[in-house]
């Protein structure tokens, strides 16, 4: 958040997050359901905290713990407010009443999880200006749930609720998009004589632009563009919010020199950082906390989640790393291995059909076909150590704790309980024996029988 010192009032975004979301059906307050792998909510924090206002405060309800922790992981500088009975948009602002002396406030809502620093900011300006109120407003594809803007001879003269909207007014187009500024010298005075006269009985923030029109305070309309606007109500809008980040977050990636095959099968978290020349084959789905450094591929139909992938190393087809996860540059990682909480060292290699877990890879090692880290007894986890250079066989499995020292190796189908030292072989399965002509004389005894 930076400084605006050109004028005198300062100013507030003012979040409101108390909403109880019944539209969702869901047992998860609406203003946590996530988009991209990041609340609604903390998406809004980061664009308030990205605009140029002075100060930060988020409403939210009674007994909601969770929505309060998320607000201080995303921005601990915030200050909370609670609104206990939930009653309508003006009345959770006005929870804010102390962080609203003096300042100029643009009220954002939790629920409109794509809106931008610069609309913040272009919604301040007509305030800075004189302005009472300013109205961001947008056309929707369907205006079925939002609020229309009365406009008379040009002039902004009200916002009626879609459900006290008359058969001609649900025909209007221009709706509000639930961002608003109020001017420091008449925001309290407005909010305060809203009143509950209405189809919902609640005290509606948008009453607040009939009542300055009453006063003839001036009132300014900021068109924004729509997708940045989309507001969120039921599951179905939160997949339209969705689509439209996903597609963002992708052209972002491409123009940060990504190579994304089939863009639109590619699925990014808020927070994944792919650097230049990083490749991304179809059908990669990428969970939270995934870095991914130069040059490195992500084959096809992999999943990715709390993992870093250093620079050059190859992941997939149909790999799986979970959180933990840390491949060293020109490591491999490769079909069907699931890897977990482990480090692999550079050029590494789990190639095929694996499950390395709570494990440290030395550089250069290879781990064979089949290879299974038994790194749990159903009550605690264990780790598995394999040095540099070691080369694990096929099928082999790794009843952790234990260690594979540095060059050592193991015997395919092994079940490994003891550690193995440096440049050894570690043989743990039956031994082979071969009968001669068993199977000749097993033939003739049947022959026998079935006579
Ligand atoms: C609101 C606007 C509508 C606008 C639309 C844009 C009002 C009265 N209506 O309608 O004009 O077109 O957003 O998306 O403002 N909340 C509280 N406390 C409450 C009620 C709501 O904190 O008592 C919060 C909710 O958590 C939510 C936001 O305010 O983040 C908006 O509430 P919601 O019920 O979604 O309003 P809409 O019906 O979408
Ligand atoms: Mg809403």
């Amino acid at each position: 958040m930076s400084h605006a010192n050109f004028h005198s009032h300062e100013t507030l975004a003012l979040i409101l997050a108390a909403g109880e979301g019944t539209r969702m059906r869901s047992k998860l307050p609406k203003v946590l359901h996530k988009v991209a792998h990041c609340s609604m909510v903390g998406h809004v924090i980061k664009a308030a905290s990205d605009a140029q206002v002075h100060h930060l405060a988020v409403v939210i309800g009674p007994d909601r713990d969770d929505v309060a922790a998320e607000v201080k992981v995303q921005a601990p500088q915030a200050s909370l407010f609670v609104q206990h009975d939930r009653r309508g948009t003006a009345h959770a602002v006005l929870m804010a009443k102390s962080a609203l002396m003096g300042r100029h406030v643009v009220v954002m809502f939790g629920d409109t999880p794509l809106v931008q620093p610069s609309t913040v900011e272009a919604l301040l300006a007509p305030v800075l200006e004189g302005a009472a109120v300013a109205v961001a407003a947008f056309e929707p594809q369907n205006p079925q749930g939002y609020g229309r803007l009365l406009m008379n001879e040009g002039q902004l003269v009200g916002i009626r609720e879609d459900k006290d909207c008359t058969l001609e007014e649900k025909h209007i187009r221009l709706c509000n998009a639930g961002l608003m500024a109020l001017h420091a010298d008449h925001a309290l005075a407005l909010l305060e004589r809203v009143d509950n006269q209405n189809a919902k009985n609640e005290f509606y923030l948008t009453d607040v632009v009939a009542l300055a029109c009453e006063a003839s305070l001036p009132r300014a309309v900021v068109n924004v563009p729509a997708e940045d606007v989309l507001g969120v109500n039921d599951r179905s809008q939160l997949a339209d919010v969705e689509a439209v980040l996903q597609s963002r977050l992708r052209q972002k990636a491409l123009h940060a020199g990504v190579t994304l095959q089939a863009p639109d099968t590619v699925f990014l978290a808020t927070d994944t950082v792919l650097a230049a020349d990083v490749v991304i084959e179809p059908h990669v789905v990428f969970g939270p906390s995934v870095q991914v450094e130069e040059g490195a591929v992500i084959h096809a139909f992999s999943h990715l989640e709390g993992t870093h992938v250093s620079a050059g190393a190859h992941v997939g087809p149909y790999a799986r790393l979970r959180p933990g996860a840390r491949i060293g540059a020109g490591a491999r990682i490769g079909n069907f291995v699931e890897v977990k909480n482990a480090t692999f060292g550079e050029g590494a290699k789990a190639n095929h059909l694996s499950y390395i877990g709570d494990a440290v890879v030395g550089a250069a090692a290879n781990i064979g076909a089949g290879t299974i880290t038994c790194n749990y007894d159903g009550f605690a986890k264990f780790t598995t150590t394999i040095g540099a250079g070691a080369f694990v066989g096929s099928n082999s499995s790794l009843v952790a704790p234990v260690t594979i020292a540095d060059g050592a190796y193991v015997g395919s189908g092994s079940v490994i309980t003891k550690d193995v030292s440096k440049d050894s072989l570690g043989v743990a399965r039956g031994r082979q024996v071969n009968i001669d002509g068993w199977a000749l004389s097993f033939r003739e005894k049947q022959k026998i029988n079935r006579k």
